[in-house]
């Protein structure tokens, strides 16, 4: 075992509410990618509170019918993208691992938990040809990106899975902010060797708490990821609901169109504020700035939880879900960065 400390998270109210003083239900948390606005929850069967969940029950096939992943390739609910990302290090013997930086950090967490020896690359270092991919045995790519909302053309995406295969490697592409931005995704690729995507309910559908996902891969390491999830890795409710989600075309096209709005408003309103983002998905903005932590600090104080990031230092900001909130981000953002401009 390495050790390797867990990474901290985005959404911890609870912890905001203690640390200023400010109690939980006057916080607007922006500090996580989770769409605000989410898919409406009905309310779930007693029987399906009450019985075993079955894997026959026809959800594979309803993963299948979201995502496009053609018939090679198995797909397999999970409790949340992350229960797929703890257990795929377990399935290769130890390796070299590369992961993005930044990213999503549990990624590196779990392949160097399990004693993979773990790179991180930069964006720039891997558009710089190819040779770096030799030294590795698997690949992990965010697409898009989680914090930068860097998105990579799937033709390259490919060349380098191609790369990697042929040597008996794999490349791990996490999709959980791909929603809505079909042409980043891969599933149509799902099934070939050693290729793995991993779909989330979390961010887009807003169901982070449901903790369910899927993920799509060949079917001798989806039988492995099977085995090693064990039986009733999601919980009947959990599937009953996202089978639900999934097979909601309505929502989900409404849902994107609003997200594209929004997702523009939000560029707007900070770029407005002289904070333009240097990268976003279309539930997250991404803003380099030298003095992040300070300006975190500073909208927490007035109640307004952002993420921070120190390497490079940067914030990223969720989307407010209401009129109130688009005004509260606005005026907030404006009274503390007077205010720091004025003492800087
Ligand atoms: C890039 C990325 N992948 C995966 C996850 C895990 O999401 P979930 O387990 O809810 O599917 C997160 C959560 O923040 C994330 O940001």
């Amino acid at each position: 075992m390495v050790r390797s400390d867990p990474p901290a998270h985005g959404g911890r109210l609870n912890q905001a509410a203690r640390r200023w003083g400010i109690p939980r239900e006057q916080w607007l948390d922006l500090s996580t990618g989770i769409n605000p606005n989410g898919w409406p929850v009905p309310s779930v069967p007693e029987v399906v509170w009450q019985r075993l969940p079955e894997e026959d029950d026809g959800l594979a096939a309803a993963i299948r019918g979201w995502t496009g992943a053609p018939e090679a390739a198995v797909c397999i609910p999970v409790a949340g993208s992350q229960a797929a990302i703890q257990a795929l290090p377990e399935l290769r013997a130890r390796c070299r691992v590369g992961v993005p930086h930044p990213g999503y950090q549990e990624h590196r967490h779990a392949w160097q938990v399990a004693g993979h020896r773990v790179r991180r690359l930069a964006i720039e270092d891997m558009m710089a040809g190819e040779a770096w991919l030799d030294e590795l045995d698997v690949l992990v790519w965010i697409q898009p990106n989680n914090p930068t909302g860097v998105g990579i053309e799937p033709a390259r995406l490919l060349s380098w899975y191609r790369r990697l295969a042929a040597r008996g490697g794999w490349l791990v592409v996490d999709e959980a902010f791909a929603e809505g931005l079909d042409s980043l995704s891969l599933a149509q690729w799902a099934g070939q060797p050693g290729l793995v995507i991993l779909k989330s309910l979390g961010k887009f559908y807003g169901l982070a708490g449901l903790r369910a996902g899927a993920a799509l891969t060949d079917p001798h390491l989806g039988d492995g990821l099977s085995r090693r999830l064990g039986p009733w890795a999601l919980s009947g409710p959990a599937r009953y609901l996202m089978a639900q989600a999934i097979a909601d075309r309505p929502w989900q096209d409404q849902a994107v169109a609003r997200l594209w709005r929004d997702s523009e408003r939000l560029q707007t309103l900070l770029a407005a504020q002289g904070m333009a983002p240097a990268g976003g998905s279309l539930l997250f903005q991404y803003v380099r700035h030298p003095r992040a932590g300070v300006l975190a600090e500073a909208l927490a104080e007035h109640g307004i939880l952002v993420r921070v990031f120190d390497q490079p230092p940067a914030l990223r900001f969720g989307l407010p879900a209401t009129e109130a909130q688009w005004h509260r981000l606005s005026a907030t953002l404006t009274k503390v960065i007077d205010r720091l401009i004025a003492s800087w």
